[in-house]
């Protein structure tokens, strides 16, 4: 086979140093700028070195987009489109002929369960290592026991330039080869965000205004946006159509995208392309011929929070590391311009680094998909950030807790149902008995609810105004149900259709945040869409029982049960003394019994989202918990009381 590089990627002037060290290292680290051609040349360099013959060469991207986008491409390079193939879930490509196979991480950590040796491959190739997701470190981890057990076996991690070293210890100090990235001067502009609660003048509309004054400059090129979500692209697609419809080639990117529609951001075009992409962009694939940024600085980022014990999935500030790789995709070929709409204070702010998602996940949630990969012991598996051992045992705890363990290494069905959400496992636990108590449209609306913040805004000045427009939406007994009313104002209304005005126009009068109801909308979408994917039958449009919902919310919040001592005073768990939220429905009209989503700790303990709850579903739901785990908590009915929680 002719094997013919691109002289112009950085990467091919270590060609020759890469297939030598390869030869002769198990592990080789290779660091380098996004762009510089580590993707697609790799597993050709792999090849050359002979390594085709040894087993297929897998190579594993963290979004299904950039495992398609790369195999079509190494495929035409090559000119063997029958070598290389992708694998990504529900869509596998692969034949007898693969030599090269690229796949999203999650496939090759499903695999192992299968083959725990991953006998099919001669070398791996784990790329966009500096990722660091849950499946990254899973799968570096395991790679690092299964390497004695397979000495043929070669391993090469590619990454942006972060971490290298980390890597590098972690696999016995494996050699690295940094390729160098030629890169052209960048300006960068900073601009004072102009959105507040009030004035909720979005990111959509200032990216739009900087397009517009970019497009006006002297010097041609293409336009990369980042925006946080697939409905920000589209609507910020929206509002330069009409602008820019005739002179430019308007293009979306993001990890749902079509295939077809991928590739025309790759094709060459007469006309200038302006595309508006998620932080896919950002490293996983690298669009050719950028000359202008425009960065929101944002993105969807899911964070734990041990303090209130949620998961947030909210829009947030990137790290800087993460800026700094946005600005760099328009340096590549020529100098570059980009335009930051955010100030410089607010830059200089950020964290240095995104935290790895295992320091910002659930323990629980880690803990749930290893023991559904077969990944063994949390506590001796290798990993590159070890978590401390009293949050691993938390975490086996909330499990036990949550009916998903029937022993410490195997799921309950909940548990195996749980595990193929990959959401908070109190919000998967939720779900799976939302679907069981026909409660799936109510648990599916309040689980996105719950990991955005409260849409309701209090303008400084305007609080007695906004109290009294939220006051429409009050449930007394459940503030749970009061997320649902407001809702079901937004976006339940059959006899008008769905739009962005209509939307806004409602959000003013009500004092609700215009963004976080979109937030909202979207991680509905984004939950709804996981569920289709376990469960066949949709929601059904009858609404649930209080009794159905609230025994589904309970189900996730066993442990934040309470008992009424005194008026607003509340018994914990741990004999702990919480307060109601003044902001709360219930508030001195507490019900004996009630459950809380979140536990605050300002001044005093508060309970947030509040709801009154039969004791009764304790029993049930708790007694099933005793029979299915050796863990303590239960419901004791002579005293009354949650006991060991
Ligand atoms: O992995 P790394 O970021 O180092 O670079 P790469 O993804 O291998 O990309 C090398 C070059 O190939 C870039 O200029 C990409 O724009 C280009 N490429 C492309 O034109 N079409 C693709 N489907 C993939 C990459
Ligand atoms: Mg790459």
């Amino acid at each position: 086979m002719q094997l013919s590089y691109p002289d112009s990627l950085p990467v091919c002037q270590l060609r020759e140093e890469i297939i030598e060290v390869i030869k002769h290292h198990q592990v080789v680290i290779i660091p380098g700028e996004t762009g510089s051609g580590k993707t697609t040349q790799l597993p050709k360099m792999c090849l050359e070195a002979g390594l085709g013959a040894a087993g297929t060469i897998g190579c594993t991207q963290p979004r299904r987009i950039a495992a398609i986008a790369v195999s079509d491409r190494v495929g035409e390079e090559l000119q063997a489109p029958d070598l290389v193939a992708y694998k990504i879930r529900f869509h596998d490509k692969t034949s007898d002929n693969t030599i090269i196979k690229f796949m999203t991480d999650g496939v090759l950590l499903a695999e192992t369960r299968q083959d725990s040796l991953l006998a099919q491959y001669g070398t791996i190739i784990v790329d966009e290592a500096h990722e660091r997701s849950l499946n990254i470190d899973f799968l570096l981890g395991y790679l690092k026991n299964l390497l004695p057990r397979r000495p043929d076996l070669k391993l090469i991690i590619s990454s942006a330039t972060i971490d290298a070293e980390k890597f590098s210890r972690h696999f016995d100090d494996a050699p690295i080869l940094s390729v160098s990235g030629r890169s052209y001067p960048i300006r960068t502009m900073h601009q004072e965000p102009a959105g507040s609660d009030e004035n909720e003048d979005s990111y959509v509309e200032q990216a739009v205004a900087a397009v517009t004054g970019l497009a006006n400059l002297p010097e041609g090129g293409d336009m990369l946006v980042f925006m946080p979500t697939e409905r920000d692209i589209n609507d910020t697609l929206d509002s330069l159509r009409p602008l820019f419809d005739q002179s430019h080639l308007l293009l979306p990117l993001y990890g749902r995208l079509p295939a077809p529609e991928q590739r025309k951001i790759f094709r060459p075009s007469h006309q200038r392309k302006i595309i508006v992409a998620t932080n896919v962009a950002e490293t996983s694939i690298t669009v050719p011929g950028i000359r202008f940024v425009v960065d929101t600085g944002l993105a969807r980022i899911s964070r734990y929070n041990p303090r209130t014990g949620t998961t947030s999935l909210q829009v947030s500030r990137i790290a800087k590391a993460s800026c700094d790789q946005r600005r760099g995709r328009c340096g590549r070929t020529g100098p570059g311009v980009c335009v930051r709409l955010y100030s410089e204070e607010d830059y200089l702010s950020r964290d240095e680094f995104t935290l790895p998602e295992i320091q910002r996940a659930n323990l629980a949630e880690v803990i749930l998909q290893m023991v559904h990969l077969k990944l063994g012991d949390p506590a001796k598996f290798p990993f590159i950030d070890p978590p401390p051992s009293t949050i691993i045992r938390e975490g086996y705890r909330t499990l036990r807790e949550l009916g998903a363990l029937a022993d410490e290494h195997h799921l309950t069905a909940r548990g195996r149902l749980m595990a193929k959400l990959p959401l908070d496992p109190r919000i998967s636990r939720i779900l799976v008995e939302g679907l069981s108590l026909n409660a799936r449209r109510e648990t599916t609306i309040l689980a996105a609810a719950l990991s955005i913040g409260d849409p309701r805004i209090r303008p400084p000045e305007k609080e007695f105004k906004a109290d009294e427009a939220h006051r429409q939406f009050v449930d007394k007994q459940s503030d749970f149900l009061t997320l649902l009313n407001i809702w079901n104002h937004c976006f339940n209304n059959p006899e008008e259709h769905f739009s962005k005005s209509r939307l806004s126009r409602l959000c003013k009068t009500a004092f609700l945040s215009w963004q976080r109801m979109r937030e909202w909308m979207d991680v509905h979408e984004q939950i709804d869409r996981l569920l289709r994917v376990t469960q066949k039958e949709s929601a059904t449009a009858e609404s649930a029982s209080y009794e159905a919902v609230h025994k589904s919310l309970t189900s996730g919040f066993l442990r934040n049960i309470c008992q009424k001592k005194e008026k607003n005073t509340y018994l914990a768990s741990g004999n702990k003394e919480v307060i109601l939220f003044p902001g709360s429905g219930l508030y001195n009209k507490g019900p004996q019994w009630a459950i809380a989503a979140e536990f605050i700790e300002t001044t005093q303990l508060f309970a947030r989202t509040v709801a009154a709850v039969d004791p009764s579903w304790l029993e049930q739901l708790g007694g099933d918990l005793c029979k299915r785990s050796w863990s303590e908590p239960h419901w004791e009915k002579k005293q009354g009381k949650v006991l060991a929680l």
